[in-house]
């Protein structure tokens, strides 16, 4: 709703220039200050994938801050996509690269089940290097990628694009 999106937009804080030159970051933690505002979110988030999958996806580690809540909101499985090492084998994995540098993520094999129905869900969608990894990670356990959801997207950055080819609904809270 138009309320949530001004509460957040009151909320979250933008940094220019962080990390690196040229990158705006936003930093979400202080949502998790506020409780109500947190659960209007995981609301949110929930009703766009009621009754549409049959498992949740999160992105270490801003992936896993609304993931799992979605996850137990919808009483469904939560699995867990890795950052390169965390994960002891036998392990699925797929490089991508960032808004800055490279990186490639893991998830453990027979988390995700042939069949299932994903969301993916991650706080940010930028350059969609990452989901895109990891949408790629669920096809090849002979899942679908059904939908996307973020709390963020970054319009000019045409994340959205690279997700297309999976032919899934995707959904930001904002839209930058
Ligand atoms: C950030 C963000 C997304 C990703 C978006 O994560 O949380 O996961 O980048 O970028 P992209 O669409 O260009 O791929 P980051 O890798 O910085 O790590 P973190 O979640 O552990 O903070
Ligand atoms: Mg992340």
């Amino acid at each position: 709703s138009q309320e949530l999106i001004n509460k957040l937009e009151e909320t979250i804080e933008n940094f220019p220039d962080f990390p690196i030159p040229g990158i705006q970051f936003k930093d979400i933690s202080p949502i998790f200050l506020n409780p109500k505002l947190y659960e209007e979110v995981i609301a949110d988030l929930t009703a766009f994938s009621k009754g549409k999958v049959d498992a949740v996806c999160g992105i270490e580690s801003r992936g896993y801050l609304f993931g799992i809540a979605i996850a137990v909101a919808l009483e469904v499985p939560f699995i867990l996509i890795r950052k390169k090492g965390k994960l002891p084998p036998p392990i699925i994995s797929e490089k991508y690269d960032l808004e800055y540098g490279s990186a490639e993520i893991e998830t453990r094999e027979g988390h995700i089940k042939k069949g299932q129905r994903i969301l993916i869900h991650d706080d940010l969608l930028a350059t969609g290097g990452t989901t895109e990894a990891a949408a790629k990670l669920v096809e090849k356990q002979g899942a679908t990628v059904s939908q996307f959801s973020f709390l963020i997207g970054l319009k000019d950055l045409k994340g959205e694009e690279k997700l297309k080819k999976f032919g899934a609904d995707v959904y930001s809270i904002l839209e930058y």
